[in-house]
């Protein structure tokens, strides 16, 4: 009888197996081998990079100029005298054009002298930097161009400004330049109480405050001095 062991995997006749073969398959290529194929995974990952990258440089980078730029000011900034202070009474606001060296000192500004105590409001509007404008019937700055509305201190009443006016350091000195008072509250300004009419008033660093009138370093217009806003400025 011949050996007929018929199964499941051929049949093997006479010693010698003549069922399917097992064929070696053609290599298939796998896109994963290739180094420079792109996995979901890796893309991703890519992705977290350049965001948490982008993100990182859009809050160093204005942190940076900012420090760099408040530390050139620094060196450019001198006092400027405006004036005896006789030319400014107690109970008025007077308007005077501050020229100087400073980059900031060059504009208008608000002496406001009251209860023995002058401080100095710019006139640059804390929107878009429009010159405001005061009313002393009812003791208030406006500015033209945007209806912007600003109570005696220089705080926002109405409008689109994002902060109050912003302010000048200011202090009295003796004619041949000795201190007399120095700004030591800005919510109140140089007291005058001890000072002669013969004193100079000068007019120092600009700077900007918030509504509860704490000091920041000078902002431009259309910036917020705290607040998220205030981080990704100017991004
Ligand atoms: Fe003053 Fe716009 S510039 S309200």
């Amino acid at each position: 009888m011949a050996d007929n062991n018929e199964g499941e995997r051929g049949v093997t006749r006479g010693g010698q197996y003549s069922g399917p073969v097992a064929q070696e398959s053609a290599p298939v290529s796998d896109p994963h081998d290739d180094p420079a194929y792109v996995t979901r995974t890796k893309f991703l990952s890519g992705v977290a990079l350049v965001t948490g990258g982008v993100m990182t440089a859009a809050i160093l980078v204005p942190v940076i100029g900012f420090a760099a730029a408040d530390s050139v000011q620094e060196e450019e900034w001198r006092w400027v005298d405006v004036g005896p202070l006789s030319d400014f009474p107690d109970g008025e606001v007077t308007s005077i054009a501050v020229s100087g060296p400073n980059p900031e000192s060059d504009r208008r500004a608000f002496l406001r002298h009251r209860d023995g105590a002058i401080m100095a409001i710019w006139n640059r509007c804390a929107h878009l930097g429009c010159p405001v404008s005061y009313s002393a019937g009812g003791d208030v700055y406006s500015c033209p161009c945007h209806g912007g509305a600003y109570d005696s201190l220089g705080r926002v009443t109405s409008g689109p400004p994002p902060r109050p006016l912003d302010r000048f350091d200011i202090k009295i000195a003796t004619p041949d330049g000795k201190d007399v008072a120095r700004q030591e509250d800005v919510k109140v300004g140089v007291r005058t109480d001890g000072a002669s009419p013969d004193d100079r008033v000068l007019i120092g660093r600009p700077f900007s405050i918030d509504e509860d009138q704490n000091p920041y370093r000078i902002h431009g217009p259309g910036e917020e001095v705290d607040g998220v806003l205030s981080n990704l400025y100017p991004f």
